[in-house]
């Protein structure tokens, strides 16, 4: 599992609360699943809770899903009155069935393979109601891949309260399970004499998709798409694809 995930669960929810602009998912997924009269939620790759917080607020029925119990633990603490479900999504069988899955923050992105792909798929099919609702982000392979100059890096600096924080990373080309590419990440930490450093180091292959690569994953599992919509994202372009359990 990715360093960020474990060692890093702290560092992640401090970072990600301003890159991710979590009250504007909220409401993109709100809005969707209002107009479909659903108020009862799993959410796939729910992290440190940013969005729990907001559904248990808006009083869905909600159960969150991480591999990660580092993760699980911070949302636990964050959304006390919430469930929380600890596992892989491509071998576990969810906990309850609901009338809307979720999988948030490109959480996609780490299912290397196909058959990861068809397994998640698979399990989240079985744990959703007749015609409920399936809603995921996913990278823009097109995207990404059209003018990927090697190596890209990028420094991101950010400020959380009283912390600041800088990530130095760098994506290399990696394409051994579909458009994956290897993003290696150093996070830095402001000390109290003003000098960054080291906190800890992540290593994680992830993967974009083709538009058409996702129909078809969703047709085969048995989900009818819906829609696309353009997500904002503060790197790389993603999109929302909302579907239907047939
Ligand atoms: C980028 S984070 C997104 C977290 C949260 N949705 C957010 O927006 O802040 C990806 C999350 O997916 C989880 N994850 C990765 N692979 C998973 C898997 N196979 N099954 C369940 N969770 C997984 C990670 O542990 C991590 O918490």
């Amino acid at each position: 599992m990715s360093n960020l995930y474990k060692n890093l669960a702290n560092v992640y929810d401090e970072i990600y609360q301003t890159i991710f602009d979590y009250d504007a998912e909220f409401e993109f997924y709100d809005s969707i699943l209002t107009k479909n009269n659903i108020k009862d939620v799993i959410e796939i790759g729910c992290g440190t809770g940013n969005l729990a917080k907001r559904f248990v607020a808006k009083n869905y029925t909600y159960l969150g899903v991480d591999l990660s119990q580092n993760m699980l633990d911070i949302a636990a603490k964050k959304v006390p009155s919430a469930n929380f479900q600890q596992g892989n999504i491509c071998d576990l069988a969810l906990n309850r069935k609901s009338d809307s899955v979720l999988i948030t923050g490109r959480t996609i992105s780490y299912l290397l393979t196909n058959k990861s792909i068809k397994d998640a798929f698979r399990n989240i099919y079985l744990g959703l109601n007749s015609g409920g609702v399936l809603i995921f982000d996913a990278i823009d392979a097109s995207a990404l891949f059209r003018d990927f100059i090697e190596p890209k890096t990028d420094e991101l600096a950010v400020k959380f309260k009283k912390s600041e924080y800088k990530r130095i990373s760098k994506s290399t080309v990696n394409l051994a399970s579909g458009w994956t590419w290897d993003w290696e990440s150093s996070y830095f930490k402001k000390d109290e004499n003003g000098h960054f450093k080291n906190i800890g180091d992540d290593f994680a292959t992830l993967r974009a998709f083709t538009k058409d690569e996702i129909i078809l994953f969703l047709n085969y599992s048995g989900f009818e798409l819906l829609e696309i919509t353009p997500k904002q994202s503060y790197a790389w372009k993603d999109d929302f694809y909302i579907a239907r359990k047939i």
